[in-house]
């Protein structure tokens, strides 16, 4: 919890998350079980650091490519669909309690077959912790799949081309009921994750061409760690219509890229899916303060806040929310603009956004006034 005078008013606002992969939600109390539960030996628990010495490790990433490690050996604790149902289920209930209303779930399942985990496994156990997120505690939500970038490219399109023909993004596979067009699809969007570099945009394009073909929504990870000119080309060769990270998009160093993309990204109305907590732990920035905030805010770059893996970087959305009001204490109309374009950017009906919205704005009025800052 954050000292500031405005913690009980992020606590409450309303808010949409869009970048967080549910397997970086695996607590460690829920990876030692579920390791226990399947038999699975892992090695990074190595004869038993046990949770305290595996959180104190996870303070101390090098970089990215040093926090995957960590990530894909705790996923293989993860083996059938109560499995991934349980491990939504959790994120669902924390991200209830920080009232998150719309959440945007990113998965990995490449790195699961790897494992003789298949895709409809995976799918069974998140959509039944989505259907119970919903009715249960009135959040809304979509799964975005991502696809591996170490891994070679055709690979990710085959499975894109599995997830399309067994109609996970809707339109093609009838239940004879003739209703598919009034059903949103399992899934709603793809992605690209995993270590950025050596792998760059152009690898991607026949997969994200499919994708446009077929309909389907586009995010990718680009300047997380790699350059701006990622960015570039995301938008550029992949058609990306929003970019997990982008950090580098506004960082210094990039000269000649980043003032034009800027530009670009604020006339497109491309957001960037930001993650300060995760990019202090990965040592893309030294602190919260080197994260460009103002400099977002002040060119009117549509972006939202996220926890990218919450399990691993030290908190969920509240804690990135409440990071950056420690950093730059900001007023309660700037949150309410984030959070507004926040859910502007969201993949999600109009009416859901609209509800969002009102939501918003009577947490925020009633909060400047409580906090004199009318
Ligand atoms: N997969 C999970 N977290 C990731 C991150 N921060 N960057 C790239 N791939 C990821
Ligand atoms: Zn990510």
């Amino acid at each position: 919890m954050c000292q500031t005078a405005l913690h009980p008013f992020l606590e409450v606002l309303p808010k949409c998350e869009h970048h967080m992969h549910i397997e970086g939600s695996l607590e460690p109390e829920l990876l030692f079980e579920l390791a226990a539960k399947n038999g699975i030996a892992l090695p990074l628990a190595g004869g038993g650091p046990g949770l305290r010495a595996l959180r104190k490790r996870y303070e101390a990433f090098t970089g990215l490519d040093d926090f995957l490690g960590y990530y894909y050996v705790a996923m293989s604790a993860l083996v059938d669909a109560s499995d991934f149902e349980r491990l939504a289920e959790a994120y669902f209930r924390r991200a209830a309690r920080q009232n998150v209303r719309h959440a945007e779930v990113s998965f990995d399942p490449q790195a699961h077959s790897a494992r003789g985990v298949a895709l409809s496994t995976v799918i069974e156990g998140l959509t039944a912790a989505r259907e119970r997120a919903k009715r249960e505690l009135g959040i809304s939500s979509v799964l975005i799949m991502c696809v591996l970038r170490h891994l070679p490219p055709a690979e990710g399109v085959a499975l894109f081309e599995e997830a399309r023909d067994a109609g996970y993004f809707g339109g093609s596979v009838s239940d004879g009921k003739n209703d598919d067009k009034e059903k949103e699809p399992v899934l709603g969007g793809i992605g690209l994750d995993s270590s950025e570099k050596p792998f760059p945009p152009e690898l991607w394009t026949e997969l994200y061409g499919a994708a446009k073909k077929a309909g389907v929504r586009r995010t990718a990870h680009a300047g997380e760690e790699g350059p701006a000119q990622y960015i570039v080309d995301s938008l550029d060769m992949m058609d990306a219509q929003r970019i997990d990270h982008g950090l580098r998009s506004v960082l210094a160093g990039d000269e000649g890229v980043t003032d034009a993309l800027l530009a670009r990204l604020v006339d497109q109305k491309v957001m960037l899916t930001l993650c300060p907590l995760s990019n202090v732990r990965l040592r893309c920035l030294e602190s919260v303060q080197d994260f460009p905030l103002r400099q977002l805010l002040d060119r009117g770059v549509r972006f939202s806040i996220n926890s990218d893996d919450p399990a691993y970087f030290g908190g969920y959305i509240l804690e990135n929310y409440c990071a950056l009001q420690e950093a730059f204490g900001l007023s309660v109309r700037e949150w309410e603009g984030i959070a507004k374009g926040a859910v502007m950017g969201s993949w999600c009906a109009d009416r859901r956004k609209w509800e969002i919205l009102s939501e918003i704005e009577a947490v925020a009025g009633e909060w400047s006034v409580e906090l004199g800052e009318q």
